[in-house]
């Protein structure tokens, strides 16, 4: 794949997706999520927002310790004591990013902020400038970009682009854009800020208005290279855009997106599959790509044709995105490679026989009361064992 081609998909789950209602997650659990999401070879992981809590602060750092083939990313307000937190968190990285932002529509800088333009511009600058002191690959995002004027985050974008930002992400913090409007939005701002060829401009929707990814995808189009995104859609309010729908959209239709992503899309469902179990946030049955129903042919019509040929009303091939055939329900009979593949499938792999060994006499202990084992009960007994899987 051309670098020219490639896009950047850059994964926030642990973030944003950490920021739904009910969705926290313990220092251990957002390992095993990372790792997962490290097998399904994501660019980058946002790990979290060190300045928040010492929690996550221990959390990316622990992240950042494990993972070693995906950028690892802390988000930072634009201020000093945030950016050394999350500095200090990224140290054992071997990639880190420090994602800094600042907001720049009227109502975020007149009501929040409570500060004017040209302090929001010194502000931004100086965090990027700041940010350099712990890595070079910094990421600057004008918060609530999708309702900001075009002329100033214009003068944003080319200050701290000038500042050294390597990635400038656009935020439709609220989901308020619809997907032209978004498109025509990334195309002018690439078009029209002098410096924009020495940045990768990446976008950010949130699905207020279940646009979040057509809104990405029209961004694609018009030129953005980096797509900011999260398993099964979780984050903030609405969600975001959906990883496994981004991926799978530009993969399918290459014809319209000409570009593709270094994604192992097998992945996706354990991955899926796991952040569901760790969340307690079930997938919806029609949810595309990930839902019990998605790739399920129930009218005989429909049974018929795939029947004939797949083609007929497949547009994907369900083991391309991870989803086995054959389904053993495991029980107390069961023995330790079903559950291992079982918990391979739920995106759990085990760092040694030992660790295997441990949770197999947890399973056979609940297996004994229990008559039929559901892969909750699976993710439970391997999220109460002290084992980082
Ligand atoms: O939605 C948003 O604006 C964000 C920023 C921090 C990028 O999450
Ligand atoms: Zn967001």
């Amino acid at each position: 794949m051309s670098e020219q081609s490639q896009l950047i998909i850059f994964d926030t789950t642990l973030r944003d997706g950490e920021q739904s209602p009910g969705a926290s997650m313990t220092r251990e659990e957002k390992v095993r999520i990372a790792r997962a999401l490290e097998r399904l070879r994501v660019d980058v992981i946002e790990a979290g927002f060190p300045a928040a809590s010492p929690g996550d602060a221990a959390a990316v750092k622990a992240v950042a310790e494990t993972v070693r083939d995906s950028t690892v990313c802390g988000l930072a307000r634009a201020l000093e004591k945030d950016i050394d937190c999350a500095g200090e968190a990224l140290a054992g990285a071997a990639a880190p990013r420090i994602h800094t932002f600042l907001a720049t529509s009227p109502i975020h800088m007149e009501k929040k902020l409570r500060m004017t333009p040209d302090q929001v511009v010194t502000q931004a600058v100086h965090a990027v400038r700041y940010a350099r002191r712990y890595t070079d690959d910094i990421e600057f995002s004008p918060e609530d970009a999708g309702r900001s004027e075009l002329d100033f985050l214009c003068r944003v974008i080319e200050a701290v682009i000038a500042a050294g930002a390597r990635t400038v992400n656009i935020p439709d913090t609220v989901g308020y854009n619809v997907p032209e409007q978004f498109g025509g939005l990334i195309g002018a701002l690439l078009e029209r800020v002098p410096n924009a060829d020495q940045a990768v401009f990446s976008v950010h929707c949130h699905n207020d208005l279940g646009l979040a990814v057509a809104n990405s995808l029209a961004a694609v189009r018009a030129g953005a290279r980096q797509v900011e995104c999260t398993i099964n859609g979780l984050g903030e309010r609405a969600g975001n855009a959906a990883l496994e729908e981004v991926v799978m959209t530009v993969r399918t239709r290459q014809d319209i997106f000409h570009c593709d992503t270094r994604i192992d899309t097998t992945q996706i469902v354990p991955c899926s599959r796991l952040v569901a179990g760790i969340t307690g946030f079930p997938i919806q049955p029609n949810k595309a790509i990930v839902g019990a129903n998605a790739f399920a042919h129930e009218s005989g019509i429909h049974q018929d044709g795939v029947l004939k040929h797949r083609e007929t009303y497949e547009i994907m091939r369900a083991e391309d995105v991870g989803w086995t055939k054959n389904r053993m329900v495991l029980g107390k009979l069961s023995g330790r490679n079903a559950f291992r593949s079982r918990l391979q499938e739920l995106g759990v792999v085990f760092a040694s026989e030992e660790e295997l060994n441990g949770a197999f006499a947890r399973f056979k202990e609940i297996a004994d009361k229990k008559h039929e084992i559901f892969d909750e009960d699976l993710l439970a007994l391997i999220s109460e064992a002290t084992v980082d899987a």
